[in-house]
C-alpha cells in the first residue's frame, strides 16, 4: 500500500500531466484556454482571481522554501527550527486565508452566477473542489495539523520524501506515520496534477509574459 500511495500513484499522475498535454496541445490546442468567462460577470470575479492569484503565488514559493530546501541547509543560513516554523505558521496561514478567500469568491461565483454557472463543465466544478479542498486541508494541516503532532516534522518525513520522488529515488517508508491530514492534501493535489491536463489550468502555461514587455502602442509599417 505504502508503495502504491507514494510511488506508483504519484508517478502515474506526473505520466498522465506530461502526456495529457503533449496529446491535449497536439489534437486540440484550440480548446487550450482559460475559457475566461469576464464577458459573463467582471465585479466578483476581479476579486476572487485576485485574491486568488496573489495568494496561490505565495503559497508557491511557501512550498518551495519548505518542500525542496534541506532543512540542514535552511539552519546551516542562521533559519532554526522556530523560526522556520513562525514564518511557516504567519506568513504560509496568511498566504493560505487569502487564497481560500479568493477561491470562495470564484466558487461561489460560478455555482451562483446563472451564466457563469451554465456555461461551466464538469471539469470546471471539479477543479474548484478539488483546489478547494487541497486549501482548506492545507491550512488545518498548518494551522491545527501541526499543533495535534508536535513531534511530526514534515521537512524530516514529507519533504526528503517529495524531493526524493523528483530525482527518481523515491523513499515511501519516509511517508509512514505522516499524519492523515498531510496525507490527503497530498493525494488529492496528485489527483489535481492527474486532470489538470483537462481542465482550464493548463492556461497557467501560456501566461502571457510578452505582454509586459510590448510597447503601449504598436504601430505597424503600412504594406507596400
Ligand atoms: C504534492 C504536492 C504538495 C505537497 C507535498 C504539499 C505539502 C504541504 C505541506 C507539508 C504543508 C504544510 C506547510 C506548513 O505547515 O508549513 C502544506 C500546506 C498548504 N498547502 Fe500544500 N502541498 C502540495 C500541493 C498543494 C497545492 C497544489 C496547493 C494549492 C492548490 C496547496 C496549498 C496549500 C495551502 C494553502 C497550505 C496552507 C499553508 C500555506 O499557505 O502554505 N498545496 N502543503
Amino acid at each position: 500500500m505504502l508503495q502504491f500511495l507514494w510511488v506508483i500513484f504519484p508517478y502515474l499522475m506526473i505520466t498522465i500531466f506530461i502526456v495529457g498535454h503533449i496529446y491535449r496541445y497536439n489534437v486540440d490546442q484550440l480548446s487550450w484556454t482559460a475559457k475566461s468567462s469576464e464577458f459573463l460577470e467582471k465585479k466578483t470575479l476581479k476579486w476572487g482571481s485576485l485574491f486568488f492569484h496573489i495568494g496561490i503565488l505565495l503559497v508557491s514559493v511557501g512550498h518551495i522554501v519548505g518542500l525542496l530546501v534541506p532543512k540542514s541547509l535552511l539552519e546551516s543560513f542562521g533559519v532554526s527550527e522556530s523560526m522556520y516554523h513562525s514564518g511557516a505558521v504567519y506568513v504560509g496561514g496568511f498566504a493560505g486565508i487569502i487564497t481560500l478567500i479568493g477561491i470562495l469568491i470564484l466558487m461561489n461565483r460560478r455555482l451562483t452566477n446563472k451564466r457563469v454557472r451554465i456555461t461551466s463543465d464538469t471539469s470546471d466544478i471539479i477543479t474548484l473542489i478539488l483546489i478547494f479542498l487541497i486549501i482548506i486541508i492545507g491550512i488545518y494541516n498548518t494551522v491545527i495539523g501541526t499543533r495535534l503532532h508536535p513531534d511530526f516534522d514534515y521537512r524530516e518525513t514529507i519533504s526528503p520524501w517529495f524531493r526524493g520522488l523528483l530525482t527518481f529515488v523515491p523513499d515511501p517508508s519516509l511517508m509512514r506515520g505522516v499524519p492523515l491530514g498531510f496525507q490527503l492534501h497530498i493525494l488529492i493535489s496528485f489527483a489535481l496534477i492527474g486532470i489538470w491536463p483537462f481542465t482550464r489550468l493548463v492556461h497557467v502555461w501560456s501566461v502571457p509574459l510578452t505582454y509586459f514587455k510590448r510597447r503601449y502602442i504598436i504601430y505597424r509599417k503600412r504594406a507596400g
